[in-house]
């Protein structure tokens, strides 16, 4: 459990973010789910707890295969203690099927179109903006990232990408697309922030049901939601049984 004397630095839509030490974060991961850059709202309790296990699991997973995060560990219940980052404002796409945004943005592609080698994308986080597209160019010449950075971003990317399409692989599962969000250390190194949940990747079964997000999306459903989030978990090997309630 987590002293929740803690200081609040942040509350976003789906997290609470408080400081435990000048280095280190809690993030308390909420019961509440949204679509459309926050316009709709529901809740859906045991939430927060599947996702802050599910997040701390694939954490864990890519940093066997070398890639450095943000986790330190897993507290129970909601919360993750991370390092302290300062965030990019910008979302890491990689696509390994055409699907969502990208279909609206570029109607030629075909619903569920091949993408080999993954597409990979970048958008500036502004909900007043609704997250728009950017470029390469835009990252460079803002001074956000250098060139180096933006490749090593891109490698990385593709890099969790692939280690988690295998691992959702053997279990069954196919990975459409994911999003991260990267931020820089104390010392301005990059490394991996945020999550890594159905809220931020999409994830079919061998039938093509989704064990994502699309599932409130679509129907606005709770219930249905709650069922895809503990399937993805079960199928993943991750014990949720302790943490959901109700
Ligand atoms: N290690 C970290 N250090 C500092 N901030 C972090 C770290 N990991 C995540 N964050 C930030 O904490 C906040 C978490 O809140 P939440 O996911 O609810 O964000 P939001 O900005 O409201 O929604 P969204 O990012 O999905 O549009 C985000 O701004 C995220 O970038
Ligand atoms: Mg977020």
């Amino acid at each position: 459990m987590v002293d929740m004397e803690l200081k609040l630095l942040y509350e976003g839509k789906t997290k609470r973010v408080y400081s435990k030490t000048p280095e280190l974060l809690v993030l308390e991961f909420k019961d509440d789910v949204t679509a459309m850059d926050g316009l709709v709202k529901k809740t859906m309790p045991g939430k927060g707890a599947i996702n802050a296990k599910l997040s701390a699991y694939l954490f864990k997973h890519i940093e066997k295969h070398g890639i450095e995060t943000h986790l330190v560990e897993y507290n129970g219940d909601r919360f993750l203690t991370v390092r302290r980052l300062e965030m990019l404002p910008i979302e890491v796409i990689a696509r390994n099927y055409a699907y969502g945004s990208l279909l609206k943005r570029m109607p030629l592609y075909k619903k569920m179109q091949e993408l080999n080698p993954p597409l990979v994308e970048f958008h500036y986080k502004d909900d007043s903006l609704h997250d728009p597209l950017i470029t390469p160019e835009d990252i460079t010449y803002t001074g956000l990232l250098t060139s180096g950075e933006l490749r090593w971003l891109i490698e990385t990317t593709i890099k969790i990408n692939n280690v988690l399409s295998e691992l959702f692989s053997g279990a069954g599962l196919k990975l459409v697309d994911l999003k991260v969000e990267y931020g820089r250390d104390r010392n301005g190194r990059l490394i991996l922030g945020d999550e890594l949940t159905g809220d931020s990747i999409r994830v079919l079964d061998d039938k093509g049901n989704h064990l994502d997000k699309e599932v409130f999306r679509r129907t606005g459903d709770i219930e249905a939601l709650r069922t895809a989030y503990i399937e993805l978990c079960n199928r993943l090997g991750v014990d949720v049984g302790d943490v959901v309630h109700g």
